[in-house]
């Protein structure tokens, strides 16, 4: 995974590309350069760190350079040094990429190369995609070049024929001034179009500032971009017609918005975004819930026999939660599975089964696998995704977007609660269609809606929550304990504290601490318990006294008005009254709080947390 951009237009590419960098630096951050093609050859500049590190030592923009390429990088073969960072020159010097992905039969392409004398400088599988373009590009005259095609396209299309693995790239040719080759399989890829100017870029992000109107390549798509427009073609050198398509977010929600982070932002926009989530889908007036995006899918869904979700992270825990609505309100067995487990299990898809893909991104290397996994058996596979147009969103036969924004903070936050809102009202229009009553489903509905609100109150809670974490913040080991719907939540708020504060955190259900976990209690150790009201209270009180008596520091999420909790914790949060069903979407709302006063507290890049990145395109 990584940020990729390139420019080809009118202008200096030097700041558009750094600028560019800045957005996409969420995606990778380990190490970051940039090519400029300047008087007829290429200038690589590139260090290790982040796109601040890179900036320093860039020269002055002097205005030569309208065609250029840049990286940033979250590696995954060889180090995050400057060596290893991209892009990527061949040995010959003419030609430059940057990727985003993995090549996996590098070594074997490596070898061959060697063999021919061509000699490697980095440790990346990337470069061997430079040196494979570049020895075809010099000994094209052997190979026979048709008419029709410059070498410099001849040859990038010869040598992606031959690349096993996964690629979205940019490359450029210092004998091609005028032209920018962008090309793809498996890592996302979009060519912003505008009046005289090109933006290749991983995403959206990097695009909006300059033009909305955008292609969306598939795989095994090329683009040639040069000054008199624009040719999209297979890498087997069929043309393709694409349309230009409106990107859908501004610039003004990628950024800060006045917040210290994007995760505090994502936090703080969570009633706002559930209610883009949930606007025009449901009406609690006459109890209806409206899901356009699968109107002609839910035939099959009434029908299925077997639900599975597949996910990761976050996302697996919104899949959990979803598997208690989808039980409860429609009475259909859910299963769901890690991604990455599923997608290498010999799983049972029978008539009836519909997989469903719950992913922010829509990205994830691992989801998508799994997804092909399911399409490959003769699963109905529909997806739950953020990003509009991502790969997931494509390869799913139907799906339910969240349509919450883009999500920066490389803690997921918002998408969460949208997810959760998605798959609730997912549960609620299928139980509709078995058995659930219609005044049972307004009564739903109406809750539902009332969400967002409740999710308001929740948050001026955060300077309190904020003194709960600094009361804390010396302790190295914590424990999140759920039950029923909010056991998933438990997995989440450990997930949320681990990924950002690097504190070691265990989430679990809580009856299930006395089968072992209990004997990591200790003097003081934090454990927080959501212990809302509902039909398992009573036994979260057990669960809440046993560690009371092995002297740890207890935490309790509970229903306002809550006053016996009040007196046993030592720390009390409270969430608005909600059925147990909905409370996953309050009651992780606080998780997320402590979880990022924590972080911020220990000193911690928050939006950029060490050995992470925001979408997981590798596996
Ligand atoms: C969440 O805070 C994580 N950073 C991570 O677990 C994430 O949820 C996971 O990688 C799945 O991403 P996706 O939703 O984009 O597929
Ligand atoms: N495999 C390439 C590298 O390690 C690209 C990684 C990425 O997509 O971030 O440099």
């Amino acid at each position: 995974m990584c940020g990729i951009v390139a420019y080809l237009g009118r202008k200096a590419a030097q700041p558009i590309l750094v600028e560019g960098l800045k957005r996409l630096e969420y995606r990778g951050y380990d190490s970051a350069g940039i090519a400029l093609l300047d008087d007829g050859s290429i200038h690589v500049t590139k260090t290790s760190g982040r796109i601040s590190a890179l900036e320093e030592i860039l020269d002055e923009p002097h205005g030569r350079d309208t065609l250029g390429i840049a990286h940033t990088r979250w590696a995954t073969h060889g180090r995050p040094n400057t060596t290893n960072a991209h892009p990527h020159l061949d040995a010959t010097g003419k030609i430059a990429v940057v990727h985003n992905g993995i090549i996996e039969n590098y070594a074997t392409l490596r070898t061959w190369l060697q063999n021919e004398g061509v000699v490697f400088r980095s440790e990346t599988d990337t470069e061997v995609i430079a040196n494979l373009i570049g020895y075809i590009y010099a000994n094209q005259a052997e190979a026979g070049l048709p008419d029709e095609q410059s070498a410099f396209e001849w040859a990038v299309q010869q040598a992606l024929r031959k690349l096993h693995g996964t690629f979205g790239l940019a490359i450029i040719c210092c004998d091609f001034p005028d032209t920018l080759i962008g090309a793809k399989r498996g890592s996302p890829l979009i060519l912003g179009v505008g009046n005289t100017e090109y933006i290749l870029a991983s995403d959206a992000a990097a695009i909006v500032e300059h033009t909305t109107q955008a292609i969306y390549m598939a795989d095994n798509e090329m683009v040639l971009v040069g000054p008199d427009g624009f040719h999209t073609k297979t890498i087997d050198n069929v043309t393709v017609a694409k349309d230009l398509k409106q990107i859908e977010f501004s610039l003004e929600q990628i950024e800060l918005g006045g917040f210290e982070h994007h995760m505090l932002k994502e936090i703080f926009e969570q009633p706002e975004s559930l209610r883009m989530c949930l606007g025009g889908r449901i009406d609690a007036h006459d109890g209806k819930i409206k899901l356009g995006g699968i109107r002609d899918y839910l035939r099959e869904l009434t029908r299925a026999r077997h639900v599975i979700f597949t996910a990761c992270g976050t996302a697996f825990h919104a899949g959990l939660v979803g598997e208690f609505l989808l039980e409860h309100l429609a009475r259909i067995p859910v299963e769901t599975e890690y991604a990455s487990e599923f997608r290498y299990r010999n799983p049972i898809i029978e008539d009836g089964t519909i997989v469903i893909a719950i992913s922010q991104s829509g990205e994830t290397a691992d989801t998508l696998a799994a997804v092909e996994q399911a399409k490959e058996r003769g699963a109905g596979v529909l997806g739950v995704v953020n990003v509009v147009g991502s790969t997931i969103a494509r390869a799913t036969d139907a799906g339910i977007y969240l349509h919450v924004g883009p999500e920066i903070g490389v803690a997921s936050t918002k998408a969460f609660t949208a997810q959760v809102a998605v798959l609730s009202m997912l549960a609620i229009e299928l139980g509709r269609r078995r058995h659930l009553g219609s005044d049972d489903a307004a009564r739903h509905i109406e809750e539902l809606a009332q969400i967002p609100e409740k999710i308001e109150r929740i948050l001026e809670q955060s300077d309190h929550i904020r003194d709960i974490a600094a009361a804390n913040i010396e302790k190295d080991n914590w424990l999140f304990l759920g039950r029923g719907f909010n056991y998933p939540v438990a997995l989440e708020g450990a997930l949320k504290l681990k990924e950002i504060s690097y504190i070691h955190a265990e989430g679990l259900p809580a009856a299930e601490m006395k089968h072992g976990p209990i004997a990591l209690i200790a003097d003081c150790m934090p454990a927080v318990f959501v212990a809302t009201a509902g039909a398992q209270y009573d036994k979260m009180m057990g669960n809440i006294e046993e560690v009371r008596a092995r002297g740890g520091r207890i935490i309790v999420v509970a229903t306002e008005g809550d006053r016996y909790l009040e007196g046993v914790a030592d720390h009390f949060i409270t969430v608005p009254q909600t059925p147990e069903l909905f409370q996953p979407m309050l009651t992780v709302v606080p998780l997320q709080l402590l979880a990022y006063h924590a972080a911020v507290l220990r000193g911690h890049d928050v939006d950029k947390p060490r050995n992470l990145a925001k979408s997981v395109t590798v596996e």
